[in-house]
Order: C-alpha cells, then structure tokens, then sequence
C-alpha cells in the first residue's frame, strides 16, 4: 500500500504539481510560476536561467522564449531540458526532466495576445541573449517596432513557447529533522504509465 497521503496523495502528478502551485500562488512574496530551467549545449556544457511557467496541461508543461535565445539553441539542439520550482514560503520543490517541443500554433498566438502591449512590443524588440550596444539602443528599437506596429503587434516569428512532456517528475517537501519527503515518478516514453517510488531524503 502506498503512504503517499495528504499533499502527495493522488494518481496525477500534473494534478499534484497544479496543487503546489495554487498554494505557491497564496504565500510567494512573487513569480511563484518561476522556474530554473537546465539545458545543455552543443559540448553538453549546463545552463540554467529562470523562466515563468505558463501553463501545467495534462501531460506537459509550457513556457514562453525568444526563439534566437541560447536556451532556445539549447532546447532545439537536445530536444530535453530539465527544471526545478523552489517556493521558500512552503519549503517544498519539485524537479522535472523531459523532452521539449516548440509550442509555436495558435496556443503560443493566444498567450502573446493576452500580454501586456509594452511586453508584445518588448518582445518584438528584444533580441534575446545577443549583445546589446546600450539601454538607449534597445529603447530606439522599442520605438522603432512601436511605430511599425502600433496597438496590435502580432507574435513576432521568432518569439513562441516550448513544451516539456515529463519522463520524471519528483516532489520534495521539508520535513522535521531534515528528513524530508520525496516521491518520483518516472515512466519510460511519454506513453507510459508512472512508477511512482518514494525516496530517502
Ligand atoms: C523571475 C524571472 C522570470 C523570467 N521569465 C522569463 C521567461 O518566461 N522567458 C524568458 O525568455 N526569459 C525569462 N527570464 C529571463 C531569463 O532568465 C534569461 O535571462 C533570458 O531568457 C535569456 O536566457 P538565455 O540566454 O539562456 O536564453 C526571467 C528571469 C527571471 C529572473
């Protein structure tokens, strides 16, 4: 019989994960949907950076980037990455790693769309991790896509999301004593069911 009871109990992780994050939402001073995302590039060479997770669907998670960033590079190249959530406020974290795809349809159309206009203009405006001469430089460029498009820039080609479909999923609560509780849960592909195994602290 399993002991996965009171906050890890249940048969879905996304649903566990949905739960954490709720709770997040009521005691993070702020960005409770932050998240270090790890990548590796080309000479398999880490980087990690936070990023705002945008959505917990029913088999993925999904964030937001500029396509011409390194972490894109990064993402495209090994089609994986990893992340980890840490909230203070609850002393709880939860590690994920898995496969990535871009989310560049109309799910990525519809989150650009319901952004603030500084931040679609700002997307537009920005090139992600390439070097930038000066802060009046990147303003000029924001008045420069602000006359282009006006009120209602479209997604720009370059700017979508990425989905990452978990192979393993692990949830981490502070417990006395530092011994903690951890439970992972790991399948094969994504068409597998989950082994879910409880681990020493
Ligand atoms: C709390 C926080 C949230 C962030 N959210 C995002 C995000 O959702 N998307 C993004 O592209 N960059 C985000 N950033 C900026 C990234 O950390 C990073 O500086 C940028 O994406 C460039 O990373 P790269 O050169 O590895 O591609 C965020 C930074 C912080 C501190």
């Amino acid at each position: 019989m399993s002991d996965r009871t009171g906050i890890f109990a249940g048969d879905d992780p996304f649903a566990i994960a949905r739960a954490w994050l709720a709770e997040a939402e009521k005691t993070e001073p702020n960005d409770p949907n932050a998240i270090a995302l790890a990548t590796v590039d080309a000479d398999g060479m880490p980087n990690a950076r936070m990023v705002l997770l945008k959505e917990i669907e029913d088999d993925a998670f999904v964030f937001y980037t500029n396509y011409g960033s390194a972490k894109a590079r990064e993402l495209d190249g090994s089609g994986k990455a990893a992340f980890v959530m840490h909230w203070k406020s609850l002393r709880r974290q939860v590690r994920v790693r898995g496969l990535v795809t871009r989310e560049d349809g109309p799910k990525a159309d519809e989150y650009f769309a319901s952004r603030s206009l500084k931040s679609r203009l700002g997307a537009w405006a920005s090139h992600q991790s390439q070097p930038l001469a000066s802060r009046a430089a990147l303003m000029a460029e924001v008045a420069k896509v602000t006359a282009r498009f006006g009120t209602n820039p479209p997604r720009p080609p370059f700017w979508g999301g990425y989905r990452l479909t978990p192979l393993e999923i692990e949830f981490w609560a502070d417990g006395a004593f530092r011994l903690h509780d951890r439970f992972v849960w790991r399948r094969a592909d994504p068409g597998s069911t989950w082994d879910v195994r409880r681990l020493n602290p």
